[in-house]
């Protein structure tokens, strides 16, 4: 299976000298549902920054698709993030001005889509996460499970190959958890490749791999056994 994000040996030591991942290896294949999962602190939004190129490791080489992300220029890593590459956070980070089409159509902004066709595609993903009666709706006007509902169809609305979710049910109710998780395996089952940072092992445990960070570096992988 093509290698989507691979990890080789990555270590990040932030400013002040604070280690926060140390020698972490990893391979996230296409096709993959992914829970990274470890307690507070023990680095999972280090490595999911590292692995979305938003941020550049101390030590070792990070992949997407294939390519060193340390040889590619500032410009071009920013296109490549932006097609390759959805993120979701915990916060949601929507424009609270924008209505639901409107904020999912910003995530078509560096797509190179004409400004028509992008509402249209944001109306077309957001009916697929189920919010198609909701279009019009500013972000106060609805719950934290559409919010990140909205967060999501703003993720997949560049097509892209990768979705990278830092606790996306972090701030939700637990049926609207579960909710967000339904829509997380099915986009899966339609074929997006997906990681999810979690430090609750519950949301962990309904994932089909896990992999297990702790003071940053990584302690178990179930797709390759206790190590
Ligand atoms: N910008 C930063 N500058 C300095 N230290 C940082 C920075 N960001 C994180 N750290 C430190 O790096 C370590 C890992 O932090 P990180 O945010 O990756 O943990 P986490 O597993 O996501 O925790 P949480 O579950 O609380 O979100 C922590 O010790 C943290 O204090
Ligand atoms: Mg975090």
């Amino acid at each position: 299976m093509t290698e989507m994000i691979t990890a080789e040996r990555v270590g990040k030591v932030y400013r002040g000298g604070v280690p926060a991942l140390t020698d972490v290896s990893l391979t996230v294949r296409a096709g993959e549902l992914v829970a990274i999962v470890g307690p507070s602190g023990s680095g999972k939004s280090t490595l999911l920054h590292l692995m979305g190129t938003l941020d550049k490791p101390t030590s070792g080489v990070i992949r997407l698709l294939g390519h060193d992300v340390a040889a590619v220029r500032d410009r071009t890593l920013a296109a490549m993030r932006a097609h390759w590459i959805g993120f979701v956070f915990q916060q949601f980070f929507l424009g609270a001005t924008l209505s639901a089409v409107d904020n999912v159509a910003a995530g078509l902004m560096y797509a190179g889509v004409p400004h028509r066709r992008r509402r249209e595609r944001a109306a077309e993903v957001l009916d697929r996460v189920g919010l198609g009666h909701r279009l019009d709706h500013r972000p106060a006007r609805m719950s934290g499970g559409e919010r990140q509902r909205v967060a999501i169809a703003r993720a997949l609305v560049a097509g892209p190959a990768i979705v990278l979710a830092d606790e996306p049910t972090g701030n939700l109710d637990t049926a609207s958890g579960a909710v967000v998780l339904d829509l997380l395996h099915r986009l899966n089952r339609e074929g997006t490749t997906i990681v999810v940072i979690t430090h609750d092992t519950e949301v962990a445990e309904r994932l089909p791999r896990r992999i297990r960070v702790r003071d940053g570096a990584v302690v178990g992988d179930s797709a390759v056994g206790a190590r």
